[in-house]
């Protein structure tokens, strides 16, 4: 696609963010026009049931070939979520020339080696910046700015939903109110198994990784544990030590191996850490290079944001810009052991005293293990409902209070 004035969009998904975007051009539109030149014309939105949108203000269609036409749409911005149809309408946008925004880390989790590979070969955008922490422009300065030079960590909060749950159940509401909360105000999905169980946070790393090293890792190979444990008493007695909980997702290189090492984990750190202070659904990404040490801060989730990223990309795409290709043949691979750290089990102040553990105590229904792989600590925790695991962002202190 050459640079054009006028795009025409279609946007596969009316949902929370193609609601969205369809409002910023209708808000902003003119101003958007004067800072790019660019004048973006919503063309129509695919959705199951036109009936739910009466006041869309765009034409909608239940048929996908409509807008999956290059005569109709130049840019297909594809909010529908989930691997499929979403997979099928991304692969026939590209094949018959229509670049594509879109803003669904599932499918290119399980897909984006392949996506971009034919986005190459079919000289087409496949731009993705809301895939990855929302509305933060995150993806643009990692990869076209930091990874210029070797990336040597990455530290990130990446699910809005659980860290909206997690400051509104320090708050006081149980874990049903804080998830009803985050549904209300757009933050959490339809289903947000994905996120109580860290598989969203999964996805997002899975991605970076692939982009920032060229490495292709299934998201089940990421060892994970979720917030679904983690309870009101539980980050009360966290805050009571003056740490707060976060669910973190880590990529670590080790240079003399050539290895990357993944792990999604609710991590405790002290009040004054960056991650501790996030608000909201907000996330955060820290990223360790040959040149030093940077930090990204915004928001993770919510329509209008989300939609901003995608607005963000729709101007660059349109003005004939190609995100950056991940390195094709980077040495790096995924480290054949799975990750072990020690971990703190604890249940809330009222929690009884689980018979038989081996594990150092702490303090009442507290212990902290040896290093253990997060499958074994799953384990013990199916055993032990009310019990939750957390390990330290700083580990070297672990077990250094409670
Ligand atoms: N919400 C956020 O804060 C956020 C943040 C970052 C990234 N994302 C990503 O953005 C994408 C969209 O999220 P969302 O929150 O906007 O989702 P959503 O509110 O559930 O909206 C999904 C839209 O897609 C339509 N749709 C779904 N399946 C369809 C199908 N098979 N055929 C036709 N239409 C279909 C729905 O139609 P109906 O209207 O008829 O139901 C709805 O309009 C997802 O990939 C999500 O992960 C969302």
């Amino acid at each position: 696609m050459t640079a054009l004035a006028e795009v025409r969009i279609g946007l596969l998904g009316f949902g929370t963010v193609g609601q969205a975007v369809a409002r910023l051009l209708r808000e902003h539109g003119p101003w958007i026009e004067a800072r790019t030149g660019k004048r973006l014309v919503l063309v129509g939105a695919l959705v199951r049931n036109p009936d739910r949108h009466p006041d869309a203000g765009i034409p909608l269609t239940t048929r996908a070939e409509d807008l999956l036409d290059h005569r109709t749409a130049d840019i297909v911005v594809e909010v529908l979520g989930g691997v499929e149809p979403a997979l099928t309408y991304i692969t026939a946008a590209m094949e018959q020339g229509q670049s594509v925004v879109t803003a669904n880390k599932e499918v290119l989790a399980y897909h984006g080696s392949d996506l971009a590979e034919l986005a190459r070969r079919r000289g087409v955008a496949l731009a993705f910046e809301a895939s990855v922490a929302g509305g933060t422009p995150l993806l643009d300065p990692l990869l076209s700015h930091l990874a210029l030079t070797p990336v040597y960590s990455i530290s990130a909060v990446l699910n809005g939903t659980t860290n909206f749950m997690l400051n509104a159940m320090e708050e006081g509401l149980d874990f049903a109110q804080a998830l009803r909360r985050a549904q209300r105000l757009g933050y959490a999905e339809a289903d947000p198994g994905a996120d109580l169980s860290g598989q969203d946070a999964v996805r997002k790393l899975v991605l970076l990784v692939r982009e920032v090293w060229g490495v292709d890792v299934r998201p089940e190979a990421v060892p994970v544990l979720g917030i679904e444990a983690l309870s009101p008493a539980v980050l009360a007695r966290m805050r009571r030590i003056g740490l707060r909980v976060r669910l973190v997702a880590q990529a670590v290189l080790d240079c003399s191996a050539g290895c990357v090492q993944l792990a999604v984990l609710p991590r405790a750190m002290g009040a004054d850490h960056l991650f501790a202070s996030l608000k909201g659904p907000d996330n955060a990404i820290a990223v360790r290079t040959a040149t030093g040490d940077y930090t990204l801060i915004g928001p993770g989730a919510g329509g209008l944001a989300t939609a901003h990223a995608v607005l963000a990309d729709l101007v660059r795409v349109a003005a004939g810009y190609r995100p950056p290709q991940a390195p094709a043949d980077a040495a790096v691979r995924l480290a054949p052991d799975p990750w072990r750290e020690q971990f703190w089990v604890l249940g809330g102040e009222d929690a009884p005293e689980p018979e038989g553990v081996p594990w150092e105590p702490v303090a009442r229904a507290w212990h902290l293990t040896p290093p253990l792989t997060v499958a074994e600590v799953a384990d013990w925790l199916s055993r032990h409902p009310g019990f939750a695991a957390v390990t330290r962002e700083d580990p070297e202190e672990a077990g250094s209070d409670g």
